[in-house]
């Protein structure tokens, strides 16, 4: 087991507890668990009952939660509507000021679970439990928490760290090859933008944590987890530009989902608009030949299945990524890059060559 912790300028700190088969959390960190009154637990409806009993096996008899929510299936979970449902069972079995809601599921669980403890008598504390790949990589992580208005990804949200991430990867056990694959989006999107030795984790393990190698997906959780704990460390409120670049293949990524009506899985979108980034660098003159070759090969080696539930309107296209929270008045924003691990913004793009890569990355 290890912990990582990354100060923020506000000196708080981001905190992540990483490893395998844990138990007995609230004895490794007693000055979170000591301090709380009751814990409530929140999970998806659609997990499978061993993410439940590794979930609680986190916690010694006399510790475990004393209740428990649970959350429609995936996306469904992230809407203002689920997130009152919990704050009235949370205010009904009398959780506090002092209570700590713990979300164990995917990245729909976390964001939801702790956009809601931000809000709770305004704002309780959470621990983060991831359980995807894509959770334990990236979204169980950071403090960044959000709920959609109607098909618009994450619109409504805010900061709020967990006071500890817990990535243990035996819930990955469990992970469908499909979820596997959805990480990979994910995972890609760090070998593009990340320093030289994040590139060469990912490359090692890549095709190891697509057949569910146990090592392959340690190694890839350690990695990552590290890279995204210290940018959002460093730019926790998404201020200075570092954090944005995490954003890589997102506003085209959040386009599709929406094009789908929910459908494609957020790795694969993210994988898709990476893609489509790729194509709009080189068609900025950003990207060169070879490097697009390159790093088009690591989304190739994600094997992803044709979009067929992507709807191939371009003009929607336009009209959402116009509406995304990143676009700050220009017409369009987009992380860009300039080589492996050179990311860089780009806006107001014509539609041409967002045509261009807009086609080029629903292939
Ligand atoms: N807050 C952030 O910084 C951030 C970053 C990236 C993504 N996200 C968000 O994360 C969400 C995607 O997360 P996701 O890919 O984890 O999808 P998800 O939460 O929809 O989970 C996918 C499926 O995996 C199941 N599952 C979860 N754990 C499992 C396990 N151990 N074994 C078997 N099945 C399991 C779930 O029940 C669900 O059916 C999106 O809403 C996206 O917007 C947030």
């Amino acid at each position: 087991m290890k912990t990582l912790t990354f100060k923020t300028h506000s000196s708080a700190s981001v905190k992540a507890y990483l490893g395998r088969n844990m138990a007995d959390i609230p004895a490794e960190f007693p000055e979170i668990f000591g301090a709380a009154d009751q814990t409530c637990l929140v999970t998806g409806t659609d997990a499978p009952p061993s993410l439940r009993a590794r979930a609680l096996a986190l916690f010694p008899e006399g510790k475990k939660p004393r209740t428990y929510f649970w959350l429609p299936p995936s996306e469904k979970a992230k809407t203002l509507e689920e997130s009152g449902k919990l704050a009235s069972f949370l205010f009904k079995h009398g959780l506090s000021r002092n209570s700590l809601i713990i979300a164990a599921g995917g990245g729909a669980v976390t964001d939801l679970a702790g956009f809601t403890a931000s809000v709770y008598m305004r704002g309780i504390k959470w621990i983060s439990v991831p359980t995807t790949f894509l959770a334990q990589i990236d979204a169980g992580l950071g403090g960044k928490t959000a709920v959609n208005l109607g098909s618009a990804k994450n619109i409504i949200g805010a900061f709020h760290q967990p006071e500890l991430a817990v990535c243990d990867t035996a819930f990955l056990d469990s992970l469908p090859h499909s979820e596997l694959r959805s990480g990979g989006g994910e995972l890609a999107k760090y070998a593009m933008i990340g320093p030289a030795s994040l590139r060469r984790a990912v490359e090692k393990n890549l095709s190891g944590t697509l057949a569910g190698d146990k090592a392959a997906l340690t190694a890839c959780v350690s990695a990552c987890a590290a890279y995204k704990l210290k940018v959002a460390a460093a730019d926790e409120r998404d201020e200075t530009g570092r954090r944005e670049t995490l954003n890589f293949g997102h506003t085209a990524g959040h386009a599709f989902e929406s094009l789908s009506g929910g459908r494609l899985p957020h790795g694969e979108a993210v994988a898709r608009g990476i893609r489509f980034a790729l194509i709009l660098s080189a068609e900025k003159g950003l990207l060169g030949r070879a490097d697009l070759k390159y790093l088009d090969g690591l989304v190739d080696a994600l094997r992803l299945p044709p979009a067929a539930s992507v709807r191939k309107d371009f003009r929607k296209f336009l009209a959402l990524i116009s509406r995304d929270k990143k676009a700050r008045g220009a017409s369009n924003r987009f992380i860009l890059l300039k080589g492996p691990g050179r990311p860089v913004p780009a806006e107001d793009i014509n539609p041409a060559p967002l045509k261009k890569a807009f086609e080029g990355a629903l292939k």
